[in-house]
């Protein structure tokens, strides 16, 4: 098996009392499209700089190829990225942009030229990037990631602020590029928007690993079941032998598949056995990623402890 295109491992960063990324590890796999996914306010941004280089981790640390991004000789080479928020200087045009970065990535005018093309903006190259739509600046930050060539491209939230023809036009780019081999970490705070198109899925939540599987193994989880909360684990364990039920214990609970919630309620009151929670999870994926990230959004609410969705790993 090739090693992984990217090894994030306990991966720490605190912001004074505030930890922003939790003890986080992970894996993308090279040739295959990740998908990043976690709310908004989740780490995902912070995680990614610390992968670029762009702010030290606390503890732990991220491996791109062989290598931390730092110890990477031609780094625009081997990894491209675009970052959420990228700023450009408003007064420069977008092939401007893309000269000014040239000579650090190793390429001429017609890189640029060629690259600005590629992502559609040729008709905006003497265009002063001060006048662009949010989806040219996606799309020039693209062409950026892009100019040298790179295996490994880590996209935060490109579709963001990109209609839907935009949101169609980057799957259809990924794809291009994972056509070719090259690996993709792309992030997102909607599942919708990536989802037909990654291979991969790494679902974090308060800075934390919440689930990380191939797409098909997520939505897995969409199955039917109902996650359970209760003091006796052990009894519980016992019941659903007993009854033949299948079983699984997540982070955040119990998870009891292909039976329904009225059965099981009575059956562990019949036992004896004190229930704490008893909810109906699964249906569709989207419902599967908001209850799994439920409690972790810290824009709003602040319960951290999630509900049971009995997560694979
Ligand atoms: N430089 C910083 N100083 C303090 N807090 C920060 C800083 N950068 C990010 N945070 C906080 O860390 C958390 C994670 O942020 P971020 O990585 O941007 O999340 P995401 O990209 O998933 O929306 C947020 O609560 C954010 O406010
Ligand atoms: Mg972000």
């Amino acid at each position: 098996m090739q090693p992984p295109a990217i090894a994030v491992e306990n991966l720490t960063k605190r912001f004074g009392a505030f930890t922003a990324v939790d003890n986080l590890s992970f894996t993308v796999t090279t040739g295959r499209i990740t998908g990043f996914l976690g709310p908004n306010g989740s780490g995902k941004t912070t995680t990614l700089r610390m992968l670029l280089g762009l702010m030290r981790p606390t503890s732990g640390r991220a491996i791109i190829g062989d290598r931390p991004y730092e110890a990477i000789p031609r780094p625009a080479g081997v990894v491209g990225a675009a970052l959420e928020a990228s700023s450009f200087h408003p007064g420069r045009t977008g092939l401007g942009h893309l000269r000014m970065l040239a000579p650090q990535v190793g390429v001429g005018d017609a890189r640029c030229r060629e690259i600005l093309d590629f992502v559609g903006l040729s008709d905006a190259v003497t265009k002063r990037v001060g006048g662009y739509s949010m989806g040219m600046r996606q799309r020039l930050g693209l062409a950026a990631a892009l100019l040298g060539d790179p295996q490994i491209i880590i996209l935060d939230e490109p579709t963001n602020g990109l209609d839907p023809q935009g949101i169609v036009w980057i799957r259809e780019l990924l794809r291009s590029l994972a056509a070719q081999g090259r690996t993709v970490l792309v992030s997102s705070h909607v599942l919708g928007e990536v989802r037909s198109t990654v291979d991969d899925v790494v679902v974090i939540g308060g800075g934390r690993l919440l689930h990380a599987s191939s797409l098909t193994d997520f939505e897995g989880l969409a199955r039917q079941g109902v996650g359970v909360r209760t003091p006796a684990p052990e009894k519980l364990l016992a019941l659903a032998e007993e009854r033949r039920w299948p079983i699984s214990e997540g982070p955040a609970g119990f998870r009891i598949d292909d039976v329904d919630s009225a059965t099981i309620g009575s059956a562990a009151y019949a036992a004896g056995i004190e229930l704490h929670q008893l909810t109906d999870i699964g249906g569709d994926l989207e419902t599967v990623f908001l209850q799994l990230t439920a409690g972790t959004d810290r824009s709003g609410g602040t319960d951290r402890s999630g509900t049971p969705v009995g997560v694979a790993q």
